[in-house]
């Protein structure tokens, strides 16, 4: 059960869809504990127990429970029963045939999802908080490609750092990568970038967009194309809605 607030939607007929939810871990109007926990496979409700801090375990249930009906109302699945494979790397494998995405950072979480039979070899998503906890410009010494700390500049605000993370952070979620096997990829490009891949990763053209955050955080979104894809550089449109259960707006699951 669910209410959303939605914003503009910009779908075009003509290319890839991205549905983006946001989903606030800390104000939480969704199910209870226990209802979030009854959708949850046993991985799931294993990793939930590992955590020691129970703010970090409550986050991960609630972020994992919205995750599955927001699925089961794409699919027409049922959110219990939904299941998926992870890559050596960790990216989730498509549910009856949806891309989609998770993305989590301290009290937020931001989904993306592509509905079947669109074109899109794969989605990525991220967000972060501007309050960056970790030394960012260490980080970005580490993570950032040479353009892209160009592009920064010596003292970067904590907003633009926090963007340039999270549309790195998508390319390589988009295409199933890890962070570290892109640290010279250039991605603050608005046109299509190519990330370093494999030969059984098709996959390997992104194009990247920085989406408005209502609450903060940087968030970015990125879609993969199959290099063989008649038109690989196609644009993406995307419609963000909040994933609430007051506040008046449609009730979708
Ligand atoms: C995926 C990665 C780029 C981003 O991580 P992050 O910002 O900490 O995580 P986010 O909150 O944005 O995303 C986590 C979610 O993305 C998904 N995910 C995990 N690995 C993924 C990957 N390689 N590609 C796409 N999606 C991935 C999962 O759904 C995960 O959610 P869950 O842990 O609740 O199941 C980073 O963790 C990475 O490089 N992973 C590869 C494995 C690795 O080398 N880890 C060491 C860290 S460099």
């Amino acid at each position: 059960m669910s209410l959303v607030r939605e914003r503009p939607d910009v779908r075009s007929a003509s290319c890839v869809h991205v549905d983006v939810w946001s989903i606030d871990l800390d104000n939480w109007q969704g199910p209870v504990l226990a209802e979030c926990l009854a959708v949850l496979d046993s991985a799931e409700t294993t990793r939930a127990a590992r955590f020691t801090r129970q703010v970090d375990a409550i986050r991960f249930v609630r972020a994992h429970a919205a995750t599955r009906l927001l699925l089961a109302h794409a699919t027409g699945g049922h959110a219990a029963k939904l299941r998926w494979d992870r890559s050596a790397n960790g990216k989730p494998s498509r549910v009856l045939g949806v891309e989609w995405n998770l993305s989590h950072s301290e009290g937020m979480a931001q989904l993306a999802v592509v509905p079947a039979g669109t074109g899109a070899a794969g989605v990525g998503i991220d967000v972060q908080t501007t309050a960056l906890r970790f030394d960012a410009s260490r980080f970005a010494r580490r993570y950032l490609s040479p353009g892209e700390q160009r592009m920064l500049g010596e003292r970067p605000s904590r907003g633009a750092l926090a963007m340039a993370i999270a549309r790195k952070e998508a390319a390589v979620k988009a295409v199933g990568l890890r962070l570290l096997d892109a640290l010279d990829t250039d991605t603050s490009s608005s046109s299509t970038v190519v990330m370093p891949g494999t030969e059984e990763n098709a996959a390997r053209q992104v194009r990247i967009k920085a989406l408005e955050s209502q609450r903060g955080g940087a968030v970015a979104v990125a879609v993969a194309v199959a290099s063989r894809a008649a038109n690989p550089a196609n644009q993406f449109t995307t419609t963000t809605r909040d994933w609430l259960l007051a506040g008046g707006g449609e009730r979708v699951v």
